[in-house]
């Protein structure tokens, strides 16, 4: 199916999403704008869709997928929702929060999903593109960034064709997305505790305080024990294809540089510091910077403070 014919790109209108559900229905592979990065979906319960993401994006098959559901009802069909589940999915659903969570074993997903942990990645997504999918769909659809492997995640459909034309099927033009970082993942854990395994638009330190649980783990304390259980969170994802310098004031030679508040540059994430912005724009920025003429890519600090963290964390896997 998806093969070496360009891929359809569809206006994301009512006719455009009921196209897309057909070819989902057939276990074709879509891309679809959600409010953190575009999506490369596909159903959740067939095998040979589920491949057929893995061979598009050149993921290697122990990273699992994100399963992508109308809401916690849907997700109960899949997964085990405790009491602390349930409120956490109550208050930030639909939104921009992945809950990782035990797998249920009558779950009846591609088992590929969920690379043979014993736990399943899901999120009910905001966009309404993809939230007027999964109504129109009787699956849930699994969906990682709509990039190659390794690369920068896209935040609009020209990304989207820079990296997958000719190797998926369709791709639903809905616009830039809002948040432009990939979602927060949060594990939360048998005794009711919870880890934060990606930072993301979520703060998980100000989710902690809306509810009656306690914060076990940060993305940093997983990644120094370890113990790494988000195997897409090793270093060196996010590739630019060339070097980059952090926390640079001003360009050197050969440097494209991405400014943020006082600091210039070609390509700036805000110039009025809003860390919302920055994050909405960190990955076009990126996606410039890789296409420049310019051997090297500096960028300029970012407070690490609310999603500037998350803004960080991407800046240093693209740095190493
Ligand atoms: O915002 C997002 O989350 C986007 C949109 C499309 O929803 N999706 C996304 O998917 O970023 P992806 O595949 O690029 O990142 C998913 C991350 C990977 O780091 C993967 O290792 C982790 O989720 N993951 C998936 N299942 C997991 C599990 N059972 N336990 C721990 N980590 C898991
Ligand atoms: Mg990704």
């Amino acid at each position: 199916m998806s093969g070496k014919n360009a891929t359809e790109v569809l206006l994301a209108d009512a006719q455009g999403i009921a196209r897309a559900a057909a070819i989902l229905e057939r276990g074709g592979l879509v891309a679809v704008p959600t409010e953190t990065v575009y999506g490369l979906a596909a159903r959740a319960d067939s095998a040979e869709a589920v491949a057929r993401i893995y061979a598009a994006k050149g993921r290697p098959d122990f990273n699992p997928l994100i399963v992508h559901v109308r809401d916690a009802a849907q997700a109960a069909e899949y997964a085990e929702l405790s009491e602390v589940a349930k409120s956490i999915a109550g208050q930030e659903w639909p939104g921009p929060l992945t809950l990782v969570l035990p797998l249920r074993e009558d779950a009846g997903l591609a088992p590929a999903v969920s690379a043979g942990l014993p736990t399943l990645a899901v999120r009910a997504p905001a966009h309404p593109v993809m939230r007027a999918l999964l109504e129109q769909v009787d699956f849930p659809l699994a969906a990682p960034s709509a990039n190659r492997s390794g690369f920068i995640s896209p935040t609009n459909a020209e990304h989207v064709l820079a990296s997958l034309d000719g190797r998926i099927d369709c791709a639903l033009d809905g616009g830039p997305c809002e948040k432009g970082l990939e979602s927060t993942i949060l594990a939360v854990r048998h005794d009711g505790s919870l880890e934060e395994l990606r930072p993301g638009p979520i703060d998980v330190v100000a989710l902690k305080s809306r509810i009656n649980a306690e914060l076990v783990g940060s993305a940093d304390a997983c990644m120094h024990d370890g113990s790494i259980e988000s195997p897409g969170q090793l270093a060196s994802h996010y590739a630019p294809g060339k070097p980059v310098r952090l926390n640079a004031l001003a360009p050197e030679a050969g440097e494209f540089m991405i400014g943020f508040g006082e600091v210039e540059g070609e390509c700036s994430l805000s110039s009025s510091g809003d860390l919302g912005e920055a994050a909405a724009r960190l990955y076009d920025c990126l996606h410039q910077a890789a296409r420049s003429a310019a051997p090297r890519i500096a960028v300029a600090p970012i407070p690490d403070e609310g999603v500037g963290r998350a803004i960080n964390d991407r800046l240093r896997r693209a740095a190493a």
